[in-house]
C-alpha cells in the first residue's frame, strides 16, 4: 500500500483487527495496550499469559470496554470441557478456541450455552506437517483434515475456525456468511516476517474470507504501537 493511501484512511481501530498479547506478564501486557491506546480494541490472550494471571488481565480489559479472545485451546473429556466453557461464558469473554475434535466442540458449544461466547475450532495445528499426522496415526493430509474438521465444527454448533491464510477461502466457502474466519499469519508488506513463513497481508486476509485477523509483532515490536495498529487499520479499512 502506497504511503498516500494510508495518509487519506481514516485513522480509526478497526474491530476485525486482534492483537495478541504474546507477553510473559500481565504488566507487560497491560503496557503493550496502554501503547496501543484507542488503535486496537480487540485482544488474543494465550496460554503463556493463562499461566501466570491471564484470566485476571482477561477481566480487567472486559472491564476496559474490550474485547477479549482466549487463546486456550480446550481439549479434554467433554464433562470437563463443557464445564471450562461454562466458566469462561461467565467471565463475558468473547472468543475461545478449542481442538477441533467433534466431542470437544460439540462438548464446549453445550458449556457456553445461550451466552455471547464464541466458540472457535482449531482444525489442524499449523505446526503439523503431513508426515506429523502419520505419525499421530492419520491417514490425511492436513489439507483434508482442516476440511473435515471443518464440516464437523459446522455440524458441532460452532461459530467459527482459525484458519490460516492459505485456508481462509475454504472455511468462507464451507461456512457461509456469518461464520467467525479468525486468522493469524499476517503481515503488512512494511515489516518483517518474523517466523511466519507463508504470510498473508492484512488486506490479502480479508479478501480471502478473513472476519478477523490476528496481527502481532508487526505492531507489539513496532517502536509506536498505536501508529502501527493504526497503519494496519488503514490497509484494512480497504477491504471494505
Ligand atoms: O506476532 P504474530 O503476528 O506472529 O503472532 C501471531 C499470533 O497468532 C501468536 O499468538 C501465535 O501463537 C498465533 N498463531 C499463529 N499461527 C497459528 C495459530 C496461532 O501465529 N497457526
Amino acid at each position: 500500500m502506497s504511503e498516500a493511501v494510508l495518509a487519506d484512511a481514516p485513522a480509526k481501530a478497526d474491530r476485525r483487527l486482534i492483537v495478541p498479547l504474546d507477553v510473559p506478564t500481565a504488566d507487560e501486557a497491560r503496557a503493550l495496550v496502554a501503547g496501543i491506546g484507542d488503535a486496537a480494541s480487540f485482544y488474543k490472550v494465550g496460554l503463556e499469559l493463562f499461566a501466570t494471571d491471564g484470566m485476571a488481565l482477561a477481566r480487567e480489559l472486559k472491564a476496559q470496554g474490550k474485547q477479549v479472545f482466549l487463546d486456550w485451546k480446550l481439549h479434554d473429556i467433554p464433562t470437563t470441557v463443557q464445564r471450562a466453557a461454562a466458566a469462561i461464558a461467565q467471565s463475558g469473554c468473547d472468543f475461545i478456541t478449542v481442538h477441533g475434535e467433534p466431542q470437544v466442540m460439540a462438548a464446549a458449544v453445550r458449556g457456553r450455552g445461550a451466552s455471547s461466547l464464541k466458540i472457535l475450532a482449531v482444525t489442524v495445528l499449523t505446526s503439523l506437517a503431513d508426515e506429523d499426522l502419520v505419525e499421530m496415526g492419520y491417514a490425511e493430509t492436513a489439507r483434508a483434515l482442516v476440511e473435515r474438521r471443518i464440516h464437523q465444527a459446522i455440524a458441532a454448533g460452532c461459530d467459527g475456525v482459525v484458519a490460516s491464510p492459505h485456508e481462509a477461502a475454504l472455511a468462507r466457502s464451507l461456512g457461509g456468511r456469518d461464520f467467525l474466519v479468525v486468522t493469524p499469519g499476517v503481515r503488512p508488506d512494511w515489516s518483517a516476517k518474523n517466523d511466519q513463513a507463508r504470510a498473508a497481508t492484512p488486506l490479502d486476509a480479508l479478501k480471502a474470507g478473513a472476519s478477523h485477523i490476528v496481527c502481532g509483532r508487526p505492531i507489539t515490536a513496532a517502536n509506536d504501537p498505536h501508529a502501527a495498529a493504526l497503519r494496519v487499520a488503514a490497509e484494512m479499512a480497504q477491504a471494505g
